[in-house]
């Protein structure tokens, strides 16, 4: 089922209630606002692959609440523990093959294998216990919902205060990819950063790339700007240096799709020349960031495992090739930003920072001493 919607009251792209998860299908934005209704996982790791739903933190709350969905038919279908337990973990295994980078779904994989094995352990093996575990999945994944939009709304405040004694109206930042409402349950994490300054009176301006080949910036990024109302430009992912070089530019802000132990950071590709156009300019560059998109499991980011997308997705826009027939095609998806790069990593319990100049950032001791982890 598909709803369509030209002018959306306001910017979501999951919408659930209890049995039910539409999801905005963004391949169609900016010129089509449509939901569709996702029934299962399976549906829900196609949604995921295809990019209809995108963004660390949406991506894994998709892949939550594509289970949920899923529960009451699944759970009557079962009357034994065990294999309820084990058609569960079937479609964990079909989440976790939908995109490999994000390490937000993996860490809610995790989170839904505990629940399972505690389940197994601790609940009677009838069908009063199957529901119970298929309640406790559901009770799961909902408590995503709010718990991003919680921390979507600190890692903005936190981002915000970085630039607390900046006058008003007086801030230019540039973005990359999308980070917003779009990419989350609401608000977002780079581009809820944007969002707070703005709310603060503290924003002149937002610069946001196109993000090729994509084009998360042009296609969703933009349309968020105008949306609400931020005053912002669109500027080629070539053009960063430039800008750079031409405009004071106060801070770069992007969102991550991994950041390991010694604060490396996969997100969107294009981020990394960012970066490093940036330190050229003397330009702060921030990662804003949940504490489920941190994986202290690698060490360094070279172990990130980089998705590479189809090369339709470079030679072709919307349908039309736009490039030679016969071109060879590199399409990583994501690139690694060098934690020597960045000047601090923005979470929604506060910002890690380097211990000293010119080293990676300690992002282990940082949650251990925060009592995560
Ligand atoms: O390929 P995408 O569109 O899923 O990539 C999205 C990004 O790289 C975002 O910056 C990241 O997921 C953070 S979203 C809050």
């Amino acid at each position: 089922m598909t709803i369509a919607n030209s002018t959306p009251k306001r910017l979501e792209a999951i919408r659930y209630q209890r049995g039910e998860l539409f999801l905005l299908d963004q391949l169609k934005l900016p010129h089509h606002t449509e939901f569709f209704s996702v029934r299962n996982s399976v549906e829900g790791a196609q949604a995921i692959a295809l990019m209809k739903v995108r963004g660390a933190p949406a991506i894994a709350v998709t892949a939550a609440l594509s289970l949920a969905v899923e529960m009451p038919a699944l759970a009557n279908s079962h009357s034994a523990l065990k294999s309820f337990a084990q058609a569960i973990e079937e479609r964990l295994e079909t989440l976790g093959k939908s995109r490999p980078t994000a390490v937000n779904l993996f860490q809610t994989i995790g989170q839904l294998r505990e629940i399972l094995a505690l389940g197994l352990s601790t609940l009677p093996d009838t069908t009063q216990g199957v529901k119970t575990l298929a309640e406790n999945i559901v009770n799961y994944a909902e408590s995503m919902l709010e718990k991003d939009l919680s921390d979507n709304r600190a890692i903005g405040a936190f981002g915000a205060d970085l630039f607390k004694n900046s006058g008003s109206k007086s801030l230019r930042i540039l973005t990359h990819c999308n980070t917003g409402s779009l990419a989350t349950v609401g608000y977002g994490t780079a581009l809820g950063v944007i969002r707070a300054l703005h709310e603060r009176n503290q924003l002149a301006h937002a610069y946001a790339t196109e993000t090729r080949p994509y084009n998360q910036g042009a296609r969703l990024t933009a349309f968020e700007l105008v949306f609400e109302q931020i005053p912002a430009t669109l500027i080629t992912d070539s053009m960063a240096s430039f800008l750079m070089a031409r405009e004071k530019i106060d801070a770069v802000v992007v969102g991550a799709d991994r950041v390991v132990a010694n604060g490396d950071t996969a997100n969107k590709v294009g981020t990394y020349q960012l970066a490093i156009a940036a330190k050229h300019h003397d330009v702060p560059f921030y990662v804003a960031a949940p504490v489920t998109s941190i994986d202290t499991t690698l060490a360094s980011g070279h172990e990130i495992h980089i998705e590479e997308r189809p090369s339709q997705e470079l030679t072709h826009i919307f349908g039309q090739r736009i490039a030679a027939d016969g071109i060879g095609v590199w399409n990583p998806s994501f690139d690694v930003t060098p934690s020597k790069l960045i000047s601090g990593i923005i979470t929604e319990v506060g910002v890690i920072y380097h211990r000293a100049l010119d080293t990676t950032i300690d992002v282990r001791e940082f949650l251990k001493g925060k009592g995560l982890r």
